[in-house]
């Protein structure tokens, strides 16, 4: 028997308890959520030295035709890096059909989309007459899905000059790649070259599925940009934000070491500021706090570092008229946006420098600004901290038995001091593959568990939140794409039936039975579609039999049931079944209606599975 007392309020659930995590892992951000299809768009995938990396353009033409090669002649102050191209061919030596040029697939191939526009622009020199192709191109036929010629009328072009067109696709295919060709003698010169979809999110630059798919969680919080992203591997690749705002032309990019690709850094700090406020959620900014995997910075020298935290608070939230509010209000965004939780860093509590470091951070931006909620990263679940903090980072990875097992892992933890934030949870390795069922249910009778101690836990997310299958670093994670299709995982599915917990009330439960395999709760939340207050019981049965259960509801308004009360389940016929491109929603939540939904019922809980149950109040 489940009791569930709907009279008696345990706690409301804090706002903020659920959101989301996200972390440049995976190509999440370059070739995911941001729409950018150019990959490596400033030649600078090999830092600031020539010869650079211009992977993964590659050379249309032999060296007999044209000679590709890197030199620092760009416009652009912070990424100098330009690529030269040398035409060799003229009438004597003639261009093949075509011409000679260079070529650029994007991410694993560009979704070019019959019928959609997109803004191509890029910034050139020229030595001789220019007289460009720039095409998206077929894979499969090599057929122009859409193409521009651009021409100058002189002889030269000396000084750097940004072209830009609207391209409109006349076919689809989904594995293109950008051409920029000619057959004319002569030097051309490159640099920033970018083809964003012209229908992107409110036209902010997010790939519309993949955006719709982390609204549909309904995240309270957005945790970025990373993850070990922050840190790098080496202080030189750490994420710094500074990098990564202003025109996207000037942006240096940077190599992401952690995760072993270029980014060019167009999902940047104020991207996730603003993808945030689209989403909803609360900004909730991880800095680099001085320390990388691999190196760290003395205390003693650890001033720029704090002031580039509250340079990029000040970026955040102060005023147009401040230094770094200026440059917010000049990308477009006069208006401040809601920071108030910030982390000191990620997964460095361990290291030498870690705390003397904090204890800096936390003091200044308190003095600065006292509002600002600050995240440790050391451990507060077993025993108080020993420096201040308004919540502590938990990220746990582990089997699915002891997820199971950790939905009362904060049973004992400190009910005084700082909140626990669970930013980082996952089952992984072999319970999990790339996301089965058997890990989303241990995972849901985690969430459970916070949910009942939401007077600690205070904050919850999954992590990581998207993968590229065509560059898996991490698995699982919670939403799977390539250019064009995505699915969610189970995992991702069970996040949904967590949605209504922020800010709901949790409701006293008791668990009469003589099985370990159940865990349950219960809270009353508002629905925004109807505006009536339900009653949601979460019930996860993680055990290969069926069990029955009675509740046994008290304070219902009324006990004879009632046209609203419905059922969610999510269940497959293997713990080990996946979702997949080509059956996306194999495990997925089956919602039916409760016909006999009262105060006193019967229910009966499929072998792994998560059941949520809604009656009307
Ligand atoms: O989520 C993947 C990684 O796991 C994060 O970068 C890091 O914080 C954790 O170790």
């Amino acid at each position: 028997t489940l009791i569930v007392d709907a009279k008696g309020s345990v706690r409301k659930i804090p706002d903020t308890f659920f959101g989301a995590f996200f972390e440049e892992i995976n190509h999440a951000g370059a070739g995911g959520l941001w729409a950018e299809l150019v990959r490596n768009r400033g030649f600078e995938a090999g830092g600031p030295n020539v010869p650079s990396n211009i992977f993964p353009w590659s050379i249309i033409g032999d060296d007999s035709t044209i000679l590709v090669s890197t030199d620092r002649t760009s416009c652009f102050e912070r990424n100098k890096v330009a690529l030269r191209m040398n035409i060799l061919c003229n009438e004597s030596n003639p261009c093949p059909a075509g011409g000679v040029g260079i070529s650029n697939p994007g991410f694993w191939g560009m979704n070019i989309e019959k019928g959609q526009k997109y803004k191509v622009v890029f910034y050139v020199k020229a030595r001789g007459r220019l007289d460009l192709d720039v095409s998206f191109v077929g894979s499969v036929s090599g057929a122009k899905l859409a193409s521009q010629n651009f021409r100058a009328p002189g002889q030269n072009i000396s000084m750097w000059t940004r072209m830009e067109t609207i391209l409109e696709a006349n076919d689809t295919n989904r594995n293109a790649s950008l051409q920029i060709t000619t057959s004319n003698r002569g030097v051309v010169w490159l640099d920033q070259v970018s083809a964003m979809p012209l229908d992107t999110f409110k036209g902010h630059g997010y790939r519309k599925d993949l955006f719709q798919m982390v609204a549909d969680l309904k995240p309270n919080f957005f945790r970025f940009p990373g993850g070990c992203y922050v840190e790098g591997n080496y202080l030189r690749n750490a994420f710094r934000w500074k990098d990564t705002v202003g025109p996207w032309e000037e942006r240096p990019g940077h190599f992401n070491d952690v995760w072993n690709y270029w980014t060019d850094d167009g999902f940047g700090f104020f991207e996730g500021l603003q993808f945030a406020e689209d989403v909803g959620a609360l900004p909730t900014w991880v800095f680099n706090n001085g320390l990388s995997l691999n190196d760290e910075v003395n205390t003693s020298a650890i001033a720029p570092f704090i002031q580039e935290a509250l340079d990029g608070i000040e970026f955040a939230r102060g005023s147009p008229k401040s230094q770094w509010g200026s440059l917010r209000a000049s990308m477009g965004h006069p208006e401040p946006f809601d920071l108030r939780i910030v982390a000191i860093g990620n997964e460095e509590c361990g290291m030498p420098k870690y705390q003397a470091n904090y204890l800096k951070f936390h003091a200044a931006i308190k003095q600065a600004y006292p509002d600002i909620q600050i995240i440790t990263n050391c451990d507060g679940s077993k025993k108080p901290l020993d420096h201040p903090a308004d919540l502590y980072d938990f990220h746990i990875y582990t089997n699915a038995t002891d997820m199971f097992s950790k939905s009362t892992k904060f049973d004992d933890a400190p009910r005084s001091g700082p909140k626990a934030f669970v930013s980082e949870y996952a089952v992984w390795k072999d319970d999990a593959g790339n996301g089965t069922l058997l890990a989303a249910v241990a995972e849901a009778a985690f969430l459970i568990g916070l949910e009942r101690n939401s007077d600690v836990v205070h904050m919850v997310s999954y992590a990581p939140l998207f993968v590229n299958t065509n560059d898996r670093k991490w698995t699982p994670d919670a939403i799977v794409f390539d250019s064009h299709q995505h699915y969610g995982t189970p995992s991702y599915w069970v996040q949904h039936l967590f949605t209504t917990s922020s800010g709901a009330t949790l409701l006293n439960t008791t668990l009469q039975t003589s099985t370990d395999s159940l865990v349950a709760s219960a809270i009353e939340y508002t629905n925004p579609k109807d505006k009536k207050n339900y009653l949601r019981i979460k019930v996860v049965n993680f055990g290969s039999d069926q069990q029955n259960l009675r509740f046994s509801i008290s304070g219902l308004t009324s006990n004879v049931q009632q046209s609203g009360a419905a059922k969610t389940v999510l269940t497959g016929p293997n713990v080990k079944e996946e979702n997949s491109f080509s059956e996306p929603n194999k495990i997925a939540p089956q919602h039916s209606s409760l016909e006999d939904a009262s105060g006193d019922m019967n229910v009966v809980l499929a072998p792994y599975s998560v059941t949520s149950f809604d009656l009307l109040k």
